[in-house]
């Protein structure tokens, strides 16, 4: 896949109007643009409208975390509009996660619309060792706990999930090459980690095996985007 498949800008603003400027200014070298909580809810459901109107693709990131009935709803709401993958929290549970995609299945085949990829978040890339022990009760190793649910997703027939790089290479090896990685937190050599704790280069992240890359801060508050994506292009070349 060329780099420009692999990386996904996170357009990370609340104006409409600036997302779909930065999407008109990076014009042919960005493929995918993830439309996270903050444009979502500021924005709505047409600003997904207006991105695919630029044919650009859509990973619309609102991690639901709900009961079954709720993430199904919304699930339906995200296919109907066309988005290229979205995201569940694989910690929501194997019902959820699997009562989600099989709704989204039988939606696509009766109204024959395109299936969207669907992920499991595992754990958050803010969330460091230390956090998921203390704060969230959870005795067993990061990379443990990462596995788990990302098996888990697995088993509920989900496309793939979401990791830090530091845990890819694992996910691959207990769940396959075909199973999709998706990783934030990659923090390019030149940019501080901000809130994010298990970080990597794109170029690591790519060599780790990571399907796609999620970059926002490190590209939109450079002082010159454009290029930034020129210089993480060059490094993901050679990874
Ligand atoms: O600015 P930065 O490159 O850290 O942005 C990372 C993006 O990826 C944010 O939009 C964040 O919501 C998202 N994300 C994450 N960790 C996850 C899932 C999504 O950082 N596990």
């Amino acid at each position: 896949m060329p780099w420009r498949e692999k990386l996904i800008i996170a357009l990370d603003v609340s104006e409409p109007d600036y997302a779909l400027e930065l999407v008109d200014k990076f014009g042919e070298q960005i493929e995918i643009y993830k439309v996270g909580l903050e444009l979502f809810t500021s924005a709505g459901p047409r600003i997904v409208e207006k991105i695919h109107k630029r044919k650009k693709k859509v990973f619309l990131d609102l991690k639901l975390h709900d009961i079954p009935a709720t993430v199904i709803k919304a699930a339906v709401a995200a296919t109907r509009l066309g988005v290229y993958m979205f995201n569940v929290h694989a910690s929501g549970g194997l019902d959820m996660m699997k009562m989600c995609r099989d709704s989204v299945i039988e939606l696509c085949l009766k109204e024959n619309l395109p299936k969207p990829k669907i992920l499991g978040v595992t754990v958050l890339t803010s969330i460091s060792q230390d956090v998921l022990k203390a704060e969230m009760g959870i005795q067993h190793s990061l990379i443990t706990h990462v596995r788990h649910l990302s098996a888990l997703a697995l088993k509920a027939g989900l496309d793939g999930v979401v990791a830090s790089g530091h845990e890819v290479a694992k996910i691959k090896s207990h769940c396959g090459n075909k199973f999709l990685i998706v990783t934030p937190g990659i923090r390019p050599s030149w940019h501080p980690p901000d809130d994010q704790h298990r970080t990597m280069t794109p170029k690591q992240a790519l060599r780790e095996g990571a399907d796609y890359i999620v970059m926002g801060r490190s590209i939109l508050n450079h002082s010159d985007p454009l290029r930034a994506i020129e210089l993480i292009s060059l490094e993901m070349l050679t990874a």
